[in-house]
């Protein structure tokens, strides 16, 4: 176990950019959820990713150990005093094969460099924004629908979410529930802010309300049927994209096909997408 300090009784950081974990939450034997200490001079953007990890096995032959790190969106608003983080476990996984046992108290590494194009600034004005999430493609998406920023933008937010299971659903369904029903985000983004959010959870390998890719639905109209929205029109919509590389190339040209036009920080335009973490 690590140190404590004395005066304030805080674990004292060992590793490099150590932060400490306060909690984790398991959501199914291949998802889990954590949180970590927030470093005082971490400045981010709600949607943006960090790179985290664990220290890596001694070298062999020098001995010598180094960080294992990968990104992961930030799942907590920037506003948040801690950073919570969303992530699959991967059985032979170099990093989360680890990274899955973690408990509070123990440390892990993060860089406190925040980057990533899934952030209001790279979009253009519109009326209504779509989150498109697969798996733990939900991650910067638990970030943005806890930003402020989002519902003074935007007078609706649809978040769809394709999953194999519906209990890979948990956490974005529970995320979702709470901050409708959370006071203090209710002061924070307004009761009738969190109205404007339209939850499109899907699955694909088993029974579900509504199953299938969001992708065929999207392009057989089942979901524009059923949110009783006409069609995605560049006018009005945006979006932002997260999740496996198939499933981004496949939404990409999606979005194209209504005429939407792909966006970066520099150059802001009508969508944004970038690849969920996924081993
Ligand atoms: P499917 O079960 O048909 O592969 P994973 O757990 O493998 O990361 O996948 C998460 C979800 O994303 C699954 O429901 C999966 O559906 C879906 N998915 C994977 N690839 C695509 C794609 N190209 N377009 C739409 N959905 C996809």
């Amino acid at each position: 176990h690590s140190p404590v300090d004395q005066q304030t009784a805080k674990p004292v950081p060992t590793l490099p950019d150590a932060q400490t974990v306060t909690s984790v939450r398991h959501w199914t034997d291949r998802l889990f959820s954590f949180r970590v200490t927030r470093p005082a001079s971490l400045r981010f953007r709600s949607g943006e990713f960090v790179m985290i990890g664990l220290m890596g096995d001694p070298d062999p032959t020098t001995g010598k150990q180094k960080p294992l790190l990968r990104a992961y969106s930030i799942a907590s608003p920037a506003w948040d005093d801690e950073l919570e983080f969303y992530s699959i476990k991967v059985p032979d996984g170099p990093l989360t094969s680890r990274l899955q046992h973690i408990q509070p108290g123990d440390q892990i590494i993060l860089r406190p460099k925040p980057v990533g194009t899934l952030v209001h600034d790279a979009l253009l004005p519109g009326k209504r924004i779509w989150f498109f999430a697969t798996g733990t493609g939900f991650a910067p998406f638990a970030s943005l629908l806890r930003e402020p920023e989002t519902y003074e933008k935007f007078e609706e937010v649809v978040i769809t979410h394709t999953c194999r299971d519906v209990a890979e659903l948990d956490y974005g369904r529970k995320l979702i529930e709470d901050l409708k029903s959370d006071e203090m985000m209710q002061e924070l983004i307004g009761a009738d802010h969190l109205d404007k959010i339209r939850y499109y959870p899907t699955t694909t390998r088993e029974e579900s309300p509504r199953m299938g890719r969001i992708t065929t639905l999207l392009e057989n109209g089942t979901v524009f049927k059923d949110l009783g929205i006409d069609r995605i029109h560049p006018d009005v919509d945006r979006a932002m994209v997260c999740g496996s590389l198939d499933f981004n190339t496949d939404i990409k040209a999606i979005l194209e096909g209504f005429g939407l036009e792909e966006g970066a920080n520099s150059d802001p335009k009508t969508f944004v997408v970038e690849k969920a973490f996924v081993g």
